[in-house]
């Protein structure tokens, strides 16, 4: 697992790009819940984490086409994606919010 910051460093509702191992994810903070996600959309090469987060149904908006992932699997949800994107394992230990991108 690789550290990419400390749970306060992640605002609540909102996603952050972080590199793990040279791979770019999207972390997202829900609640007390972490998601760690690829960043780049599986539709084009687009940023996830520029997007916009729906709590409610617990997804991720691409910013270019407006395509949301699950952030639980990473299924797309709407189109124009229709390819998931990775989801890796995260985990909270002694306030550092670590992943593991392989
Ligand atoms: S680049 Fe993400 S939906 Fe097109």
């Amino acid at each position: 697992m690789t550290a990419v910051g400390a749970v306060d460093d992640f605002a609540d509702g909102s996603a952050r790009r972080v590199d793990v191992d040279g791979i770019p994810v999207c972390v997202v903070r829900l609640g007390d819940e972490f998601y760690a996600i690829a960043d780049t959309c599986s539709h084009a090469d687009f940023s996830l984490s520029d997007g916009d987060v729906w709590a409610d149904t617990c997804e991720i908006e691409c910013p270019k086409h407006g395509a949301t992932f699950s952030l639980r699997d990473g299924q797309p949800q709407t189109l124009p994606a229709t390819q998931p994107v990775a989801v890796f394992d995260v985990t909270v230990r002694d306030d550092l919010v670590e992943v593991r991108a392989r």
